[in-house]
């Protein structure tokens, strides 16, 4: 197999977080739709979810924290991804607004691939620390609030916004890097979960259910056969999170235990391309990510998109300004 980008060395050097302040409890839906605490926690391990702030507003608080923790002068940053799927604007893209905020001063896009994004992003990265790059930061954003109709009680029970950063940074030492990646798209399937302009989402849950099963499990065979190791090799799984029971399905597929599994979502709902870096975030809070081991991160989402990176990790495994 040729090389496709991996042997290039990664460690990620600060994480942070954001999640705007109110607070939406499975109580507090019921008081305008039919549902129940019981059922959302149940058939989808949610118990509550944040809404509020802007994408741009929420990606420069997660970004600030990641910055600040890896000790990044923003000056030497050299490229700026924010994966979103809920800009702040049509155009332009909300990466140069972050960059501005948080001082930077280079290049800065958005990567749309709705809840693959951070993923994906965690690739383009890495494509451009093969070109040369060392310092990147990567934003995983959402304001999923602004296209959920919370009377709908198939969506409005699942979506939140919040935003996770991560400071990607060359790993000279070559300790830290990806062993393996795998993007997917088919967009057969967009008409499974779509939003148009000025509109809410409209999704066929149970399809997205099945996709989502499917899709985790064939990209995580991919991307374990590049690396030339097996399920029994990945320490830590950060899948993104929309349904605690399709991580749950997926697993039982590909023989993975919830144990080695990070998850958010029962405080966060699903953030959509903030939920990767937020597990991330969480598991770091834990003391659960440790130098060498192998972490996959594994992104879903409409289009469908799909994508997955196993990181051996060499960055940071000690931090305190979780959420
Ligand atoms: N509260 C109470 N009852 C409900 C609710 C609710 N919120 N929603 C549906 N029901 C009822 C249904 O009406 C149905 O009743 P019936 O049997 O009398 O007809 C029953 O519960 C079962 O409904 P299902 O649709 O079969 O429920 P299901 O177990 O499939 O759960 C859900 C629905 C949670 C939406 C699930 O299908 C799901 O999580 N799908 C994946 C969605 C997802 O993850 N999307 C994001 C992807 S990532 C991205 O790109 C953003």
């Amino acid at each position: 197999m040729t090389n496709r980008g991996v042997g290039i060395g990664m460690k990620i050097t600060g994480m942070g977080a954001a999640l705007p302040e109110k607070v939406i409890t499975n109580e507090d839906l019921t008081a305008f739709m039919d549902t129940s605490d019981e059922w959302i926690r149940e058939r989808t391990g949610i118990s509550q979810r944040r809404i509020g702030g802007t994408t741009s507003g929420l990606a420069i608080e997660a970004g600030q924290k990641a910055l600040d923790e890896s000790g990044v002068d923003p000056l030497e940053i050299e490229l700026l991804i924010v994966a979103t799927t809920t800009p702040d604007y049509i155009m332009p893209a909300t990466a140069p607004a972050v960059a501005h905020e948080l001082g930077l001063d280079c290049g800065a896009f958005d990567v749309a691939a709705v809840c693959s994004g951070f993923a994906y992003a965690i690739t383009v990265a890495q494509g451009y620390l093969a070109q040369g790059l060392t310092k990147i930061l990567v934003i995983g954003a959402d304001t999923m609030e602004r296209i959920t109709d919370y009377t709908d009680r198939g969506t409005g029970i699942l979506f939140a916004n919040g935003a996770g950063a991560a400071v990607v940074e060359a790993d000279e030492t070559g300790e830290g890097q990806i062993l393996g990646w795998d993007l997917g798209a088919n967009g057969k399937y967009v008409h499974i979960l779509y939003s148009e302009h000025d509109d809410t989402m409209v999704m066929d849950g149970k399809e997205v259910f099945r996709q989502a099963v499917k899709v985790m499990r064939q990209s995580t065979m991919k991307t374990l056969e590049m690396a030339g190791l097996t399920v029994d090799d990945v320490d830590i799984i950060v899948p993104h999170q929309a349904n605690v029971r399709i991580v749950e399905s997926a697993w039982k597929k590909l023989g993975f235990s919830m144990d080695k599994t990070l998850m958010v979502l029962n405080e966060t709902g699903n953030t959509s391309a903030a939920s990767i870096p937020l597990c991330l975030d969480r598991g770091l809070s834990q003391d659960r990510i440790k130098t060498g081991d192998n972490v996959l991160m594994l992104g879903f989402g409409a289009g469908m998109t799909w994508a997955s990176v196993l990181l051996r990790w060499n960055g940071i495994t000690t931090h305190t300004a979780g959420f």
